[in-house]
């Protein structure tokens, strides 16, 4: 245990975590700060424009979706539309072959909707350090079968 399995230069870390293997300290400072890893994604040829970075609309896609899966998990439902995305800045480009990481934190907790905040970062395997790319906030919706708002947040109220 906690050891390092070689693999044509792949080395996959078990147990203790080393330098440059584990998570870098943007992602202990965000996890601190009580975001929730989202989703990851590594940046391959398909994902790119003619620049050879990341499309826009990938990464679009990719905040979307991370957004989404953690809002389902908090509002307890799978059935939630996204109605509002905030201000999208692409502060730097990214790279192929970097990866993308999507951090949420709840920011509003309404009766039907649900506020998220998303920090969006890049890193590279070698370098180990993570930069911010995005951060925005999603509104989510819980609905019903008629696509109408639904409440997931009511008050408990004490019948005693
Ligand atoms: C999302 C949708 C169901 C909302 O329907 P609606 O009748 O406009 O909803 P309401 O006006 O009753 O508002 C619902 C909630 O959104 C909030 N809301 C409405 N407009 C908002 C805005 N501009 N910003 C923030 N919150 C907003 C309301 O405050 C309410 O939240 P609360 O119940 O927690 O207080 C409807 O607009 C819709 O179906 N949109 C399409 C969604 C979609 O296709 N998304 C893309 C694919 S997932």
């Amino acid at each position: 245990m906690g050891s390092r399995h070689s693999n044509r230069g792949v080395q996959v870390a078990t147990g203790s975590r080393k330098r440059g293997a584990g998570e870098t300290l943007m992602h202990k400072q965000l996890v601190e700060d009580g975001y929730f890893l989202s989703g990851r994604h590594l940046v391959m040829a398909p994902d790119c424009n003619a620049t050879e970075n990341l499309f826009g609309g990938q990464l679009l896609s990719w905040i979307d979706e991370g957004a989404a899966l953690f809002a389902g998990c908090k509002m307890g439902t799978d059935r939630l539309v996204t109605l509002k995305m905030g201000e999208i800045i692409f502060k730097v480009p990214v790279e192929r072959g970097r990866v993308v990481s999507v951090y949420c934190k709840t920011s509003h907790e309404g009766t039907t909707s649900l506020g998220v905040h998303v920090v969006v970062t890049k890193r590279s395997f070698e370098a180990g350090g993570e930069t911010p790319v995005i951060d925005t906030n999603i509104v989510f919706v819980s609905v019903g079968e008629d696509g109408k708002p639904r409440p997931w947040n009511l008050p408990i109220i004490n019948q005693e």
